[in-house]
């Protein structure tokens, strides 16, 4: 058997599963988020030591006569885990979705143009990125950073624990804004234009590769076998998709979530970005590519609205939406209540309902926010299709649970759309990916051959969602000129 770990923003999850894939035990631990001034978002590396400790002692409980003949790691990407030369943590964790580096995101751009950056590392300097992290912990506190030993992304202070060695792979290092994504080294130029050393960066390679082997005091506390292979694993977006076998395998077919955020992921041959860099090119965990687009309040907006409507269930409030006619007479909701990402990368947008009119109710309010993240993610694969087609979406998350929410996405995106029957996530790619790094298959691609899930397809589409597009886009552009010149 395999283990697969996630150390997401709410806590670690971890899994083991058998050869073809089949889930044999989980576990979770959770975490704190710290909110320490607006805008900022970290957790302490430490309380992640914790969790990981606890999963790892509850999966080998639960399956004592179990071997685990390898571990892999995957996990929110973008935080910075800074560490002493010993390996101590020096302050809080920076998160993904921190957004204290504004400054030093433009500064980035005004040392390395825009134009220049996306070619060289597939994006633009955003302000979530690591290396806007690493930049403001230098400028903003320099007797700290010069405690600074190496910086890892999360998943890799895991790693780092489990085996002692400082290691990357290419999908989350893609995302720290500093690796040279066609030459899959660390951008040594870009890096030393801005004042810093490559030696703060971990060693780089493939995602399947062993790091090293499981430390005897970690192997003794929770159960497992001295030296067992950690493989290094990917960034959870790159992992989950591994776990639907979404890859260079399958060419064509992409996932979308509709989780707390909807993500669009799809699999790309060369590493082609978007030159305005309105979407994100990453190294996948396959040897290839893959674009990503991100609306930040996906589920997470009906999530918000719920609250705000305290005294029905959300059953209640999804059958008024279903009663209301498509295009919610003349409403639109624009889902930027965090500030947006893809297409329109601007961490201070704000959302809205716009066309509000005496005929509204409550289920045009609920169906202008399920129509309104159909319609974002529409706009942003539409950047996309210039790059790359898709034949089919897997569809996972929370609001894939809804089929009106399917239809319109299905509508939206004029792309068939499949279900996956089982559990999917980004710890089961991890545990593939580490069923490759421990020799139970000879590549990802046998792997993925026989660990696919079953899928089923989404046969209710609303194609008349597309009508809404060019509307959605004029509201859009108001609300991004508005917000861009405050
Ligand atoms: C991707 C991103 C998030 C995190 C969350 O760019 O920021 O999906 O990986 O875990």
């Amino acid at each position: 058997a395999v283990l697969g770990l996630d150390l997401g923003t709410s806590g670690l999850k971890g899994v083991i599963l058998d050869e073809r894939g089949q889930k044999l035990a989980d576990a979770r631990a959770g975490y704190p988020l710290r909110v320490p001034q607006p805008g900022w978002t970290e957790q302490d590396p430490r309380d992640w030591a914790k969790a990981l400790r606890e999963v790892l002692e509850a999966l080998t409980s639960r399956l004592p006569q179990v071997e685990v003949v390898a571990i892999g790691l995957s996990g929110q990407m973008h935080g910075a885990v800074f560490l002493d030369r010993e390996g101590e943590p020096i302050l809080p964790a920076p998160l993904w979705n921190d957004q204290r580096t504004v400054e030093e995101a433009r500064w980035i751009e005004e040392v390395i143009p825009r134009p220049e950056l996306i070619r060289r590392t597939g994006n633009p300097a955003i302000t979530g990125f690591q290396l806007p992290k690493i930049v403001w912990l230098k400028r903003k506190h320099p007797d700290l950073f010069r405690r600074v030993y190496k910086v890892l992304l999360p998943k890799d202070y895991l790693g780092f624990l489990l085996t002692g060695n400082w290691a990357t792979e290419y999908s989350d290092a893609s995302g720290t804004g500093a690796m040279a994504i066609r030459e899959r080294l660390w951008d040594e130029e870009l890096l030393r234009a801005l004042g810093l050393a490559v030696s703060l960066l971990p060693d780089l390679g493939e995602s399947h590769r062993v790091v090293g082997g499981l430390r005897p005091e970690w192997a003794r506390a929770v159960g497992l076998r001295a030296g067992t292979p950690v493989v290094a694993g990917a960034g959870d977006n790159a992992a989950a998709a591994i776990g639907l076998g979404v890859s260079r395998y399958r060419p064509g077919t992409g996932s979308v979530s509709l989780g707390t955020s909807g993500v669009i992921f799809l699999p790309l041959e060369a590493p082609l970005p978007d030159p305005e860099g309105r979407i994100h090119l990453f190294c996948h965990a396959d040897g290839a590519y893959h674009l990503l687009g991100v609306t930040l309040s996906a589920a997470g907006s009906l999530e918000w609205l719920r609250r705000i409507f305290p005294e029905v269930s959300l059953e209640e409030l999804l059958g008024e939406a279903e009663k209301v006619p498509l295009g919610a007479q003349g409403l639109y909701f624009l889902p930027f209540l965090a500030g947006e990402r893809s297409p329109y990368l601007e961490p201070a947008l704000r959302g809205a309902w716009l066309g509000l009119s005496l005929v509204h109710e409550r289920g045009h309010l609920v169906r202008a926010v399920l129509e309104g993240v159909a319609l974002s993610l529409g706009v942003v694969y539409e950047v996309m299709r210039s790059l790359s087609q898709a034949e089919a979406f897997l569809v996972t998350g929370g609001g894939s649970a809804s089929s009106l929410w399917l239809s319109l996405l299905g509508g939206a995106l004029q792309v068939p759309l499949y279900r996956v029957v089982g559990e999917e996530g980004a710890a089961r790619g991890a545990a593939i990916l580490a069923m490759v790094g421990g020799g139970v298959y000879p590549d990802l691609e046998a792997a993925l051959a026989a660990t696919r899930l079953p899928e089923v397809a989404v046969t209710e589409v609303n194609p008349g969602v597309r009508q809404l597009l060019p509307g959605y886009e004029a509201w859009a552009s108001i609300l991004l000129e508005r917000y861009r010149r405050s």
